[in-house]
């Protein structure tokens, strides 16, 4: 009777429901008490945020129910070496968001089954910081289509297995939000949920140890508004205000919109920028301890929630700094499931310029674990941000560099300057007291092909092709879901038409950030000939490759073996079944691995997982090509 009625459903899904709670109740309330536990509204904020968790989970669509289930029973699903991914503007890509179904086949043919739609919510009119400055988190960004669209398009991928990434940003709202409205028209409790200050007293004390992110156009951290007669935290641009994420209303608000965002069927939440969430004075208010805990609590609402939703976290930071995103001791498998990879995107770019990859061993062996718990790395050789430096004087001195002289080399080699060079970048945020300098470009500028191109130049063309190819073979095996970037798989070029737009043309970010060319695509595609086809077709065959490949699960070891020669980094991938030794050449030169030593580091059977050839050794030694890339089995 029960069933027939629907009572039946009901009291499963709130069975469900309290089930799902108590496998959570300690990391949630165990990390929001230790946060929040000594405020007078500490019992009421709890009250609310357990009747916003029932609201959502019987908001949540059953079929979405269903696939939290598969996931829970399959927690490995986005570790499984089939799972690579894409990034795109939606715009630059499609059009709108409904345009992407038109691209699902090219999608497929590629071998991708997660997609990144840049931000895609309501952004504030004008220069919105490519959409990180979000008026309106319940409103898709009107150009590109509806909620209802997103809704849709992300059905139709499920129905592909293709897993939708969607950007939900924490650490600060546009200026334009409601929030700050209201708080600028004088309401205290919205005034609460950001950082605001009578005088500056305050801010130039934090300013004594806080770090510029875009010292060129928006130079300190804070923003000094008249009619509002108060200094309000800025840590990016004037028109983001950063949220105060002390105050529990605010983390009750960002959970229930994050929410919201998941029972739409998003899979992959993306938290962008959030090492700042959290001040402290005296320190770079950078990943402060309590950045953890709050991303643990939030980590906890999805398992009760949408347990089959995932989050990745934006932390562009140095190396030691990185793995706690990925959960470290007590947050240890409980807090972000992906994280950017940034120090093997820097050391593909470090050892590419230096053909040395001493460092990039030395600090990939040094700061990172071979295994990581219910986690994975997102990795990627180019995104839609710059490419800031990360090297520490510590590790640079470790393999006699000097931090800043290499720091510096790598910045004049990649904006093309440094004689020989063969990228062609634009430089990016240039910090006149730090000496930083960071990069923008494409990875095919980056890479070779632009000025190979202007030369007419095969050889140094294939020398292009073959870097491209270098790198997503490589963050295709090293362990991670690999993110091809929109473009890349056909090595776009530069786009300087950025400088013609008037909200664009401070920001060097968007000489990377070209639209997509389809007829290029189509071209590449057909008749299979030039860099564009031959780009393609290798990533192609490396996705695939990959994805037939199964050490290269996330779940299993990566071991970075020490250097043989300079220019050869290696690492394993220990799978019990069949491991893979990974070998790549980062020089232009043609070198070689003995036979002998490759079977000491486990491969037995001579066969290359990538091109599924035989490998054949001559007088006990492989010959390997310039940038060659091989997975030995
Ligand atoms: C993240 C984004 C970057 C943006 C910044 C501020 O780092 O990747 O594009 O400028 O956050 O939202």
């Amino acid at each position: 009777m029960a069933a027939r009625t629907g009572l039946g459903d009901f009291k499963w899904n709130k069975r469900i429901f309290e089930l799902r709670l108590e496998r959570s109740r300690r990391d949630l309330f165990g990390q929001l008490q230790r946060l929040y536990g000594d405020r007078d509204d500490y019992g009421a904020f709890c009250t609310a945020l357990e009747k916003m968790l029932r609201k959502a989970w019987k908001a949540r669509p059953k079929d979405l129910k269903l696939l939290d289930l598969k996931r829970d029973l399959e927690p490995d699903w986005f570790q499984r070496p089939d799972r690579a991914g894409y990034v795109f503007y939606v715009d630059r890509f499609a059009g709108t968001i409904r345009g992407v179904l038109d691209k699902l086949d090219y999608l497929e043919d590629l071998g991708v089954t997660y997609v990144h739609f840049m931000p895609c919510l309501k952004p504030r009119p004008g220069d919105s910081d490519g959409g990180y400055s979000v008026m309106d988190y319940r409103a898709v960004n009107p150009a590109l289509g509806s909620m209802d669209d997103l809704e849709e398009v992300a059905r139709n991928l499920r129905e592909r297995r293709i897993s939708l990434c969607v950007d939900m940003v924490l650490n600060h709202t546009a200026k334009e939000h409601e929030w700050a409205l209201k708080a600028r028209e004088g309401d205290a409790a919205y005034q609460d949920y950001y950082l605001m200050f009578d005088d500056d007293t305050a801010p130039q004390q934090y300013e004594r140890t806080l770090l510029e992110v875009f010292p060129d156009n928006a130079p300190g951290n804070f923003t000094f508004y008249p009619d509002l007669g108060k200094w309000v935290w800025t840590t990016f641009n004037e028109h983001q205000w950063d949220l105060n994420w002390a105050n529990p209303w605010v983390f009750l608000e960002m959970a229930g919109l994050m929410l919201s965002l998941a029972n739409r069927g998003a899979d992959v939440l993306r938290f962008d920028a959030v090492a700042f969430m959290w001040k402290r004075l005296g320190t770079r208010c950078q990943s402060e301890p309590e950045v953890h805990m709050l991303l643990h609590a939030l980590r906890a609402v999805s398992r009760i929630v949408a347990a089959g939703v995932i989050h990745l976290e934006e932390a562009i930071v140095g190396p030691a700094e990185m793995i706690p995103y990925l959960g470290m001791g007590e947050h240890e498998g409980r807090e972000g499931n992906l994280a950017y990879h940034n120090s093997l995107m820097v050391q593909y770019w470090s050892a590419l310029a230096a053909r040395d990859t001493a460092l990039m061993t030395h600090v990939l062996r040094t700061h990172f674990p071979p295994v990581l718990p219910n986690a994975t790395y997102a990795t990627y050789i180019r995104c839609h941000d710059d490419i800031g430096w990360a090297v520490t004087d510590e590790d640079a001195g470790a393999v006699g560099l000097d931090g800043y002289r290499h720091r510096a080399f790598l910045s004049d080699f990649y904006d093309g300057s440094f004689q020989g060079s063969f990228a062609r970048g634009a430089l990016f945020q240039v910090n006149e007291a730090t000496g930083d300098k960071r990069i923008s470009g494409t990875f095919a500028s980056l890479a070779g092909l632009e000025q190979a191109l202007a030369m007419g130049d095969q050889r140094l063309v294939d020398r292009a092709v073959d870097r491209i190819l270098l790198g997503h073979a490589l963050i295709a095996s090293f362990g991670g879901i690999p993110l091809i970037y929109m473009g890349d798989e056909l090595g776009l070029l530069n786009d300087y038409g950025y400088l013609d737009d008037r909200d664009h043309a401070h920001d060097s970010r968007w000489v990377h950030r070209p639209r997509m060319d389809w007829a290029l695509a189509d071209k590449a595609r057909a008749d299979g000939d030039g860099p564009a086809a031959r780009i393609y077709e290798g990533t192609r065959e490396i996705l695939a490759r990959r994805a037939a490949t199964d050490a290269f699960h996330g779940g299993f070891a990566t071991w970075v073996r020490p250097p043989l020669k300079k220019e050869l980094f290696v690492f394993q991938r220990s799978a019990p079944s069949s491991p893979v030794l990974c070998v790549y050449n980062f020089s232009e030169d043609w070198t070689s691995i003995t036979e002998d030593w490759a079977w000491s580091e486990g491969a037995h059977r001579f066969h290359d997982a990538l091109s599924d050839r035989p490998v054949i050794a001559q007088y006990g030694e492989i010959a390997l090509p310039p940038y060659a890339r091989l997975w030995l089995l």
